[in-house]
């Protein structure tokens, strides 16, 4: 564990070591709801107006986190997941057959990897995946937000905000079979969703499904482009997808830290003593090329035996969606792979977006 800011009210921790980033992720003392510890009037003070980013499952504790989990956990099941096989199959084949007609080379984010888990994420939510262009720009300003004062990000909150009052009014009187309908029931119902919490976990999803699964898609391609000896493995036997898929997610780490958490109180860990209130952070990434926890860490290696990797975290806020991005993955790779068997990268060094807690690429161009 290091330091990386300290000051004499507030420190910030940067933990590296994979036991260390689990122990970190497990343990309760370590809280997500910062507002906990400091009680102030502004931040008990309640409005009337919707705040799309209040009590987002992700930044809070239990009981809270308990509940809202519960509500969507039934819709990521590995078992419901898999049902979703064929459709996710059949979108993967459109985009390739548009990639197809287009003349090379192309790129493989625009075109492929950032399209798939946006069409998927949109109709398991039953929003429009015609409006996918304004989700991507909603949700890259969001993540990109260094201020969250800043005009362009205001406005975007705004239009995301506005956007999402229309779709559930206009689901409220026509009700579908997708989980907005479901989440609007919890939350006419009460006890399970407040109107905060109802907003929030839709944007949670529609960002999660937007930033994440685009980075798991290219940056696994990418690694193969840069050891064609494991490429060459993969095409030579299809059944490797899934190992495949997991090297991926540890050797580039599509989330490359874990979101905030909060000291609750003051505690020993790892040798440095750390302060109530102070900000502790996980680097996923390192713990994921730990040399204590992984044989040739840097490595990418598809057959790597006991591939325990933490891409999705670990604890109470494990990735919920990962069934759906094993899965996505999964397919794009084989589809992309059969399709495609002789592709090849058009460029040597693409560019990584930099964007905090997220490692992805801008482009990447194939032939
Ligand atoms: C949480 C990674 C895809 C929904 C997380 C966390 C990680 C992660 C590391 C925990 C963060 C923390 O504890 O600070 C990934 C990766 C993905 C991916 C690497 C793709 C390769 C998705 C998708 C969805 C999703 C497709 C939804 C459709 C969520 C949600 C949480 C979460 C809702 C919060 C869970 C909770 O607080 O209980 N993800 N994710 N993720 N992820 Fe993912």
């Amino acid at each position: 564990i290091f330091p990386m800011s300290q000051q004499s009210d507030q420190s910030t921790w940067l933990v590296t070591k994979y036991d260390d980033v689990k122990e970190l992720l497990k343990q309760p003392s370590f809280i997500k709801d910062q507002k906990k510890l400091f009680q102030t009037a502004a931040n008990q003070a309640k409005s009337d107006d919707v705040n799309i980013f209040e009590n987002m499952m992700l930044d809070v504790d239990p009981p809270d986190h308990t509940r809202l989990r519960k509500l969507v956990q039934p819709f990521f099941n590995p078992k419901t997941i898999k049902q979703l096989e064929p459709r996710i199959v059949e979108i993967a084949d459109q985009l390739l057959a548009q990639m197809e007609q287009k003349s090379s080379p192309v790129d493989l984010i625009d075109d492929y990897a950032f399209p798939l888990p946006i069409i998927v994420i949109s109709e398991l939510l039953g929003v429009p995946s015609e409006d996918r262009d304004r989700f991507r720009k909603w949700s890259n300003t969001i993540i990109a937000a260094s201020n969250e004062f800043e005009t362009d990000f205001i406005e975007d909150v705004e239009a995301f905000t506005s956007y999402l009052t229309s779709l559930f009014e206009e689901r409220k009187q026509h009700p579908q079979d997708d989980l907005i309908t479901k989440l609007l029931q919890a939350e006419e119902e009460g006890e399970q969703l407040s109107k905060d919490e109802l907003y929030s976990m839709v944007v949670l999803l529609i960002i999660a499904g937007h930033e994440t699964t685009v980075n798991l898609i290219a940056n696994t391609m990418y690694a193969l482009f840069q050891h064609p000896d494991q490429l060459k493995k993969l095409k030579d036997d299809p059944s490797l997808v899934e190992p495949a898929i997991e090297e991926g997610l540890r050797y580039y780490s599509p989330v490359d830290f874990s979101t905030a958490r909060w000291a609750q109180e003051d505690m020993a860990f790892h040798g440095q003593t750390i302060r109530r209130g102070d900000l502790v952070l996980a680097s996923i990434s390192s713990a994921n090329r730990d040399e204590d926890k992984f044989e040739n860490p840097s490595q990418l290696d598809i057959t790597r035996s006991r591939n325990a990797h933490i891409a999705f975290g670990y604890g109470i806020h494990f990735c919920l969606g990962a069934p759906l991005a094993r899965l996505e993955g999964k397919i794009a790779l084989e589809r992309l792979l059969s399709t495609f068997p002789q592709i090849h990268l058009s460029e040597n060094n693409p560019e990584w977006r930099t964007v905090f807690l997220l490692r992805g690429l801008e482009h990447l161009q194939i032939q």
